[in-house]
């Protein structure tokens, strides 16, 4: 396979950025987590978007496959899923993430409270982050895009069969696939939804 440069001399600034985050993710749980005994999160993960994904989805969307348009145009070099037990953390995260200085919002889609057509759930960031490094724009210290998603267990669980079987196109009864996913996906917010209230009542308690 041809080695893919569509990252340039900026690659090895992608993982120390994305590492510098994830760390900050991690301490701030376990701090919450020694505190309360509860977690923020239940677990993350973390890619810097392969060179190989990151020059095809360039072509696609219409750019050449430049270090520019791979950190300047595109957003997702640095990709963060951050799986939360109850709904309330997952805004708990977003708060958090909101209240670090050098991490800007840059835009923000909330498909929990409003839902894709077929059920997808999840709550969607791009932020920009400033680094000691230097920029695709020549610019030190640099800014750099991230995209950060944030669900539940359950709507992780929906979202990692949902794209599995997404590859599985040409299968008779679509239409009825299609409606009994979204209805899981329903069901399984209705879920989140009682677990987030009984875990009240037992906080309440
Ligand atoms: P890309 O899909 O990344 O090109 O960007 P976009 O502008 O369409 O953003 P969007 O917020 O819709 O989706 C970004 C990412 O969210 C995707 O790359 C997936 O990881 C995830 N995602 C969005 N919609 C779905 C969905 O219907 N099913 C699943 N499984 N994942 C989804
Ligand atoms: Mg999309």
């Amino acid at each position: 396979m041809d080695t893919v440069n569509v990252y340039g001399e900026y690659r090895d600034n992608l993982q120390s950025i994305l590492d510098e985050i994830v760390g900050r993710i991690e301490s701030h749980n376990d701090e919450f987590f020694k505190k309360t005994g509860d977690k923020l999160h239940e677990h993350l993960i973390a890619r810097v978007k392969s060179e190989e994904s990151m020059a095809e989805k360039c072509v696609r969307r219409g750019f050449e496959p430049t270090p520019y348009n791979a950190l300047h145009e595109l957003t997702d070099s640095i990709g963060i899923r951050i799986v939360c037990s109850f709904v309330d953390d997952v805004y708990e995260n977003v708060r958090l993430l909101k209240s670090y200085p050098d991490i800007e919002v840059m835009i923000e889609k909330d498909y929990i409270k409003h839902a894709k057509p077929n059920g997808y759930r999840s709550y969607h960031m791009i932020i920009k982050v400033k680094t000691p490094f230097e920029d695709v724009l020549g610019n030190t210290p640099g800014e750099y895009f991230a995209e950060i998603q944030l669900r539940t267990i359950a709507m992780d669980s929906w979202a990692s069969l949902e794209h599995k079987m997404k590859y599985k196109k040409n299968i008779p009864n679509s239409d009825l696939i299609v409606a009994e996913l979204k209805r899981c996906a329903d069901e399984l917010a209705a879920c989140d939804v009682s677990m987030q209230t009984i875990r009240n009542l037992i906080k309440e308690g």
